[in-house]
């Protein structure tokens, strides 16, 4: 799979599918003083594709936050937000953010965060203690309301078109406050993962 409308959810036997994906096998290019990319955007965004990608060009763990809440509830996002609400989903967001990166090692990875978890102040104060590279992968609502539809990934926030757009509008202020910000209509996965990687100076 190279482009961002092609994602498909993911599958373990497990009630609990995981998108982070194998460990990197090449040994990690050296970028001394950065801890972490972390990667954020709305939904459909191509957080994941992206993130296993650079995880592989630099040989670096991958991380999605979304796999370690759904472990920590041994739940999917979706039974999460249907049995126990979206503030429990959030209090889980930051509980696993936290621990994440109270982590020994091994360090640095790539971490690609839910579409909601950037716009918590609970959440940047993580990130920015963590001293991690954040980077914005942006597109219109319309395409990304497109991908969403052809992932097939079940998604509780995501509805109609207008509510998709209005709440993309709400949340694009805050996915602006990353370091970076990286177009991604148009560009295949590996394409979008070595324009973050040049751009950050690590490639
Ligand atoms: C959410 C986005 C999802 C997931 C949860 C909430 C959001 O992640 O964290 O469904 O609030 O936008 P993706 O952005 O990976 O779809």
């Amino acid at each position: 799979m190279n482009n961002l409308a092609g994602k498909q959810s993911s599958g373990n036997s497990d009630s609990t599918p995981n998108k982070s994906g194998p460990r990197p096998e090449r040994s990690p290019t050296s970028a001394p003083g950065v801890r972490a990319i972390v990667l954020v955007g709305f939904m459909g965004a191509g957080k994941t594709s992206v993130g296993k990608a650079l995880g592989r060009r630099l040989g670096w763990p991958f991380e999605d936050l979304d796999d370690r809440i759904q472990a920590r509830m041994g739940q999917t996002i979706e039974q999460i937000f249907q049995n126990r609400g979206e503030s429990d989903f959030r209090r889980a967001e930051t509980a696993a953010l936290r621990e994440l990166f109270n982590e020994p090692g091994p360090w640095p990875r790539v971490v690609a965060l839910g579409g909601g978890a950037f716009v918590r102040s609970a959440n940047t104060a993580v990130v920015k203690k963590a001293q991690a590279h954040t980077v914005f992968l942006g597109a219109g609502a319309q395409e990304l309301f497109r991908r969403c539809q052809l992932e097939g990934v079940r998604r509780p926030l995501l509805r109609d078109l207008k509510q998709f757009r209005e709440l993309y509008e709400q949340r694009r202020p805050y996915y602006l406050k990353a370091h970076l910000r990286i177009e991604t209509s148009g560009k295949d996965v590996a394409a979008i993962a070595a324009e973050v990687a040049c751009s950050l100076g690590i490639s």
